[in-house]
């Protein structure tokens, strides 16, 4: 028997989720944000398993799309921080790579390496966020120098990034909106030689359909979590992909006032009985979670307590009826959202997903 540790990945739900993104922005095409290893979720398998949906693939860096491209995807892939050398931009051009180009630097390197084609080019444009892109008095030059160049496919991609967009409250959204239309308008003297559009991540595409351009960027929604912490109509359609699971390997009964795990952090205020499951923050189980962050032993929820150990967690299920070693254990999933446990941690979904290492294996369903 192997160690129970497992992350099963649901790639119909994965499906289930584009297809939705895709309907909420019927005008726009969708392409599907699977750097980062998919979100944790393997970037191999999830890409492969939207190859007959999506038109293209975003990652973060040439070596992730290169991947993409041995293991076959022939989507054009969009590298969202762009390229690092001229290197990157000749091979880029070669394997029908997309790269943003949010600085001069880039910019440079894309107008003046020879190159056996012209490349596809994302202009980035700092529309608030202060992380990348070009700053909007800015935007109509470089435009020009690269919309100038013979090594630059036409038409280019003007694209922004939100950094609130989770926050439907937030008037920030709307300042960037803003900014990204005034830095749209500066490229009027450009006549019919105008971008293409990019702006929606996962919230913006669920709740702004005012946001949404030629291409939106969906990550988080894909692999089923809603990035708001409220319910929302559109958002709650969305199905776990992943499930992190374990079960139960060994238990025992412990006295009022005995103390459990490392610094003996939790102490039995009455008779409890501990359950020792295979998962610890060597698994990617964040190593913060408190005394109380909700388990699902046997699918009823039963109260972390402890500190977490690097291999194993212990959990109170003295509540529970009937409880053996072998049970299932359900640490995110379907029945208990991974954004649930991430506040908990003071953390976030996105983190706990991406943070599970090699060593739990990924089971394709
Ligand atoms: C430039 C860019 N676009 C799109 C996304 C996808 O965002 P989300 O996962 O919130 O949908 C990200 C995520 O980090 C990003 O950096």
């Amino acid at each position: 028997m192997s160690r129970p540790t497992k992350a099963l990945i649901n790639l119909d739900a994965l499906r289930n989720n584009f297809r939705l993104a895709q309907a909420l922005a019927p005008s726009s095409q969708t392409m599907p944000m699977v750097k980062a290893n998919a979100y944790g979720h393997g970037m191999v398998p999830v890409a492969t398993a939207l190859a007959d949906l999506a038109p293209a693939f975003g990652v973060a860096c040439i070596e992730e799309a290169l991947e993409l491209r041995k293991a076959g995807i022939t989507q054009p892939i969009l590298l969202l921080e762009g390229t690092f050398s001229a290197e990157e931009v000749a091979i880029a051009a070669l394997k029908n790579i997309w790269m943003m180009v949010e600085n001069h630097a880039q910019k440079e390197a894309i107008i003046n390496t020879e190159l056996p084609m012209s490349v596809y080019v994302w202009l980035g444009l700092d529309s608030g966020m202060h992380r990348l892109g070009f700053q909007p008095s800015d935007i109509a030059d470089v435009y020009g120098q690269l919309l100038n160049s013979r090594n630059v496919h036409k038409p280019i991609v003007l694209a922004s990034h939100f950094a609130c967009a989770e926050d439907l409250k937030n008037s920030y959204t709307q300042q960037q909106l803003d900014s990204f239309n005034q830095a749209l308008a500066s490229l009027s003297e450009y006549g019919d030689a105008q971008p293409l559009q990019s702006l929606a991540n996962s919230a913006s595409i669920l709740a702004r359909p005012d946001t949404h351009r030629d291409w939106n960027r969906p990550g988080y929604m894909l692999y089923g979590s809603s990035p708001f912490d409220h319910p929302h109509s559109n958002a709650d359609k969305l199905q776990a992909v992943m499930t992190l699971t374990s079960a139960v390997i060994s238990l025992r009964h412990i006295a009022a006032g005995e103390v459990v795990g490392y610094s003996g952090r939790w102490r039995a205020d009455k008779p409890s009985t501990i359950a020792t499951i295979a998962i610890g923050y060597g698994d990617g189980y964040p190593r913060g979670a408190p005394n109380g962050t909700p388990v699902l032993v046997n699918g009823v929820e039963c109260p972390l307590v402890g500190n977490v150990s690097m291999d194993m967690i212990t959990v109170d299920v003295s509540a529970l009826t009937r409880v053996a070693i072998g049970d299932p254990v359900e640490l995110w999933g379907p029945n208990l959202a991974v954004s649930r446990v991430a506040k908990l941690c003071n953390t976030i979904g996105y983190e706990l997903m991406t943070r599970i290492p090699a060593r739990v294996p990924r089971i394709y369903q």
